[in-house]
């Protein structure tokens, strides 16, 4: 992250070194913070950011699920993510907004100190490790289990349920992969530290349900839906561990990661190990998508231009 960086926190602009909180946050201590994340892209109309109003709906929900009441409206959000993304003079950018109870009681119980949200913009390139010459990415199937619906609400995209994704994804990095697919207690799979996962068999593109634990994810939506479009056949439904060793194509998806192919998952090669021809179809189509160059783009992006 860029040290010239402006953030926005409850209604306020600070220079990146002076966007501080307090030691005794809540959130910092028991993981009680919820967040998005969220891409603005560069298009023939301007910036614009993708798939705006799903993101901040999945941060109300997220709220609500930890009883925090934001202070802001959804608009109001809205304006001040497209204030800051202008105030720091970006394109293309990622923007991270986060909702955390603030510091004054200590203890467990959350709901007597304020809610607090901030917002920062930076320049993200590459998630992942970029394809290098269309070799796809190298996975492992963590041994960490994904967190439970019983343990975790893991429909909401809470501070706490990535100390489960940060595990695995130390686990795959040490042992010399680029990232961490995890199963559930069911031995199901269920998503990556941070993404969601698809594989592709028999020209069918298969993902598992959001009932195997997986975060609802904007980027698997956007892909499902896209593919349907493009008359690919799409299934969800469970998939196990092997049935990833023998996919014809394998790739992630996520605001962040955006679409990644993989080559490998537990040293067993995925096709010839490159960009399969279903993936790459579909980054096509998530680029026009994103750049404002498909029908559904329209739908999906609200230009700052227009704000
Ligand atoms: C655990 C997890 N799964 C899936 C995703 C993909 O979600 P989205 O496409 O909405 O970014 C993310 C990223 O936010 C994530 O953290």
């Amino acid at each position: 992250m860029d040290d010239r960086n402006i953030i926005w926190i409850d209604g306020f602009l600070y220079e990146n070194q002076n966007a501080k909180i307090h030691i005794l946050t809540h959130s910092l201590h028991y993981g009680t913070a919820v967040f998005e994340g969220i891409r603005c892209y560069k298009t023939q109309k301007g910036l614009a950011l993708f798939r705006l109003e799903d993101h901040l709906k999945r941060l109300f929900n997220s709220a609500k699920i930890y009883f925090m009441n934001i202070e802001y409206s959804m608009k109001e959000l809205e304006d001040a993510i497209i204030k800051t993304i202008k105030k720091n003079g970006l394109d293309e950018c990622y923007i991270r907004p986060l909702v955390y109870f603030s510091h004054g009681k200590m203890g467990v119980y959350p709901l007597n100190n304020k809610v607090s949200v901030s917002i920062a913009v930076w320049k993200w390139d590459e998630y992942l490790k970029k394809e290098n010459d269309e070799q796809g990415i190298r996975l492992m199937v963590s041994g960490w289990m994904r967190i439970d619906g019983r343990t975790m609400p893991v429909h909401a995209k809470a501070t706490a349920n990535y100390a489960n994704s940060a595990l695995a994804r130390i686990e795959a990095i040490k042992s010399g992969f680029d990232e961490a697919i995890l199963l559930n207690t069911a031995g199901k799979v269920v998503e990556a530290s941070a993404e969601n996962v698809f594989i592709v068999k028999n020209k069918t593109l298969i993902t598992p349900p959001i009932s195997s634990g997986s975060l609802e994810g904007i980027t698997r939506d956007t892909v499902l839906a896209l593919a349907t479009e493009d008359s690919i056949l799409t299934e969800i439904r469970d998939i196990s561990k092997d049935e990833l060793y023998l996919a014809d194509e394998i790739f992630l998806t996520g605001t962040a990661a955006e679409i990644k192919s993989v080559g490998e998952i537990d040293n067993r090669m995925i096709g010839n190990g490159k960009t399969g021809t279903i993936t790459k179809r579909m980054k096509k189509l998530f680029e026009k998508a994103t750049r404002g160059n498909h029908k559904y783009s329209e739908k999906w992006l609200v230009y700052l231009s227009d704000n």
